[in-house]
């Protein structure tokens, strides 16, 4: 059977044109993180062929050891949106600074870029899904002139677009603007992204929950209260539930925006400020997963209308399904 699905293009300069005001800005933009992700794409599948597993040796800002393919990762979306003409700056989980492009072109875009290259990477050398996060603002430092962290440190609500690109089975990259949220499968023979989930939404209950068990002991009394209701639920009341967590975020996150579900990454005491980062995971995600009509909370708020005042800042977060995070925060905002 022949089926026509439209490429990644078409449905962006088609979805966005009906924007009022709509330049062509964004459909490039989202053209050019396609792109990189094409190429962090064809690496990732070498992968154990050639020496790109394994540590680059140095540590990054986050202190973590960084492996050989987030660096490739890092250097390809900076290379792509740098050579581009709709971004003014990027930010990225693996460098320090906010890297200001300042050219004639970069200067007059009108968004900045944060990103998580790779996510996962310590599932590379054990081949599981891994991935690429990514989050767009527009600026608000004036146009013509070199974007500054002002441009950079605006809370999550404020995103213009997030997305990510999820290195599994298949592709896929999945982004959200306020217009709702799409994902693309990649065709390997034409090198496209085709749309294969038009319309994401985020089942309002599921029978999913995503948590590292390990820490169990180190979270607080509330949240371990909440994982025993969980661990708990009788056929009764909706369960028994099923736990997932993969230590990949974007794989975690797509299942629990595809079947529903709750992901958590609660305090811990080695991790007293939460482990994940806002502006690199934890906004994106908020945004995807609140606009497929799910929930993201931090345990004190609303991800999304977290203030940041750091690049590399971290928080609690509790997310996926709106019935599920709404019965979590009943525990973990009071607790016990
Ligand atoms: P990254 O590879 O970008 O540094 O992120 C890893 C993150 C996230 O993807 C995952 O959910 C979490 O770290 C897993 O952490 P633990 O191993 O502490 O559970
Ligand atoms: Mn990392
Ligand atoms: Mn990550
Ligand atoms: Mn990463």
């Amino acid at each position: 059977m022949q089926t026509k699905y439209m490429s990644l293009d078409e449905f962006t300069i088609q979805q966005l044109r009906m924007v009022p005001g709509g330049t062509g800005e964004l459909s490039r933009l989202l053209r050019d993180i396609g792109l990189a992700s094409k190429r962090i794409n064809v690496e990732v599948n070498k992968a154990g062929l050639q020496d790109i597993l394994g540590d680059m040796g140095v540590k990054n800002v986050q202190g973590e050891e960084v492996k050989k393919l987030d660096d490739f990762a890092n250097n390809q979306l900076i290379y792509v949106l740098k050579n581009g003409m709709s971004c003014a700056g990027i930010c990225s989980e693996e460098e320090e600074n906010i890297q200001v492009f300042d050219d004639e072109l970069s200067n007059k875009s009108k968004y900045v870029v944060l990103f998580d290259p790779l996510d996962g990477s310590s599932n590379i050398d054990t081949n599981i899904s891994i991935g690429t996060i990514f989050s767009i603002f527009r600026r608000v430092t004036e146009l013509g002139k070199p974007c500054t962290i002002e441009d950079f440190l605006q809370p999550g609500s404020r995103q213009i677009a997030a997305g990510y690109i999820v290195y599994g089975s298949s592709t896929m990259l999945v982004y959200a603007t306020r217009l709702g949220v799409n994902g693309f499968t990649l065709d390997p023979p034409i090198g496209e992204y085709c749309l294969s989930h038009p319309n994401i939404q985020c089942p309002a209950d599921g029978k999913i929950y995503s948590v590292n068990g390990g820490y169990y002991r180190q979270y607080d009394p509330s949240v371990q209260k909440y994982i025993d209701i969980l661990q708990n639920k009788t056929k009764e009341d909706g369960g028994p539930l099923t736990q997932r967590f993969t230590g990949s975020m974007v794989a975690d996150l797509h299942r629990t925006l595809i079947k529903g579900g709750i992901f958590m990454y609660p305090l811990t005491t080695d991790n007293p400020k939460g482990k994940l980062r806002l502006m690199y995971e934890c906004n994106p995600f908020g945004y995807i997963t609140e606009m497929a009509g799910g929930r993201a909370e931090s345990g004190t708020g609303k991800i999304l209308d977290i203030q940041p005042t750091s690049l590399h800042q971290r928080t609690p977060i509790f997310i996926g399904s709106k019935n599920m995070v709404e019965e979590c925060m009943s525990y973990v905002e009071s607790p016990v």
